[in-house]
């Protein structure tokens, strides 16, 4: 493992390091803290807002970057016959657009986002392509009939109380939204919130897959803390949390990691 430099909950990789003593260390440190409260909502509306709308914004990797990793999951879910999947704080990213033709659109892809701004860019996008499906259903109601089950739609929602029922989605993925809840005062409660309603909209053995710039020396304390206070609840549910993690190699300077978290069933005797 490389070592590595903490700033708040960022770290650094050595190879970063030394390509920011060209910019001086205290440069690329304000310019890191001018980025603002990226757990406040208000942040994200003036973000995208000031930005091109209707344009694709990627926050890191990108769809191509992952799809190699994401292969093993996806053998797992093609047999199911349309799945569902969650993409919690999509921002303006195409990720969730190419993986829905990867699934040969074999799937609804549901995405949510606090930021409005967001919500109405990524509808846009979701619209242009001729993807949408109804939204208007009770999102509540897991089982849905055929013709909700292939295209994509965008709500408005907190990732801490997502409007989904229980046991919806096969996949739920977080490209960088868990990094941006924990960047707030009470970041590691509510990266636990998250972690939970993720959890508890999938399915028994979905999985929930990040993809952070958080090393697992952090992040596993955290999925660690989160599993001890979910103990109680998963045992009523009969089911286990358990989770694998992997760096990325993404030439980027930076370092990224995907941690799959397993919604387990104990194998009956
Ligand atoms: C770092 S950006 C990542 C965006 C996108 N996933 C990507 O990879 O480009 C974090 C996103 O999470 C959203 N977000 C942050 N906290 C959230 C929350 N509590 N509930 C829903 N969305 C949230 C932000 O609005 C923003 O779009």
């Amino acid at each position: 493992m490389h070592s590595l430099k903490v700033i708040g909950r960022r770290y650094m990789s050595p190879v970063l390091k030394h390509g920011m003593k060209h910019l001086g260390n205290q440069t690329a440190l304000l310019q890191i803290r001018s980025l603002g409260d990226m757990s406040d909502q208000s942040f994200w509306n003036s973000f995208y807002s000031n930005r091109p709308g209707d344009k694709v914004f990627d926050w890191f990797v990108n769809f191509e970057d992952v799809s190699v990793y994401l292969e093993p999951h996806f053998h797992a879910v093609s047999c199911d016959d349309f799945v569902r999947i969650l993409d919690i704080g999509c921002g303006t990213s195409d990720f969730s657009l190419k993986l829905f033709e990867h699934l040969n659109r074999k799937c609804r892809i549901d995405c949510v986002d606090f930021s409005f701004e967001a919500v109405k860019a990524m509808q846009k996008l979701i619209n242009e392509r001729e993807l949408p499906v109804d939204k208007t259903i009770d999102l509540k109601e897991s089982f849905l009939c055929r013709q909700h089950l292939s295209g994509m739609a965008c709500h408005q929602a907190d990732a801490k109380k997502l409007p989904f029922g229980d046991a919806t989605f096969s996949l739920v993925f977080d490209k960088g939204t868990s990094d941006a809840v924990l960047k707030g005062a009470n970041g590691e409660s509510a990266f636990a919130e998250v972690v939970k309603e993720c959890f508890r909209v999938l399915k028994p053995k979905g999985k929930f897959i990040q993809f952070s710039d958080e090393p697992p020396e952090l992040r596993i304390n955290l999925l660690e803390s989160v599993k001890s206070q979910k103990a109680q609840h998963c045992m009523k549910e009969n089911c286990n949390m358990t989770w694998v993690w992997r760096e990325l190699e993404v030439c980027s300077g930076f370092q990224y990691f995907m941690y799959v978290v397993y919604k387990s069933v104990p194998v009956s005797m």
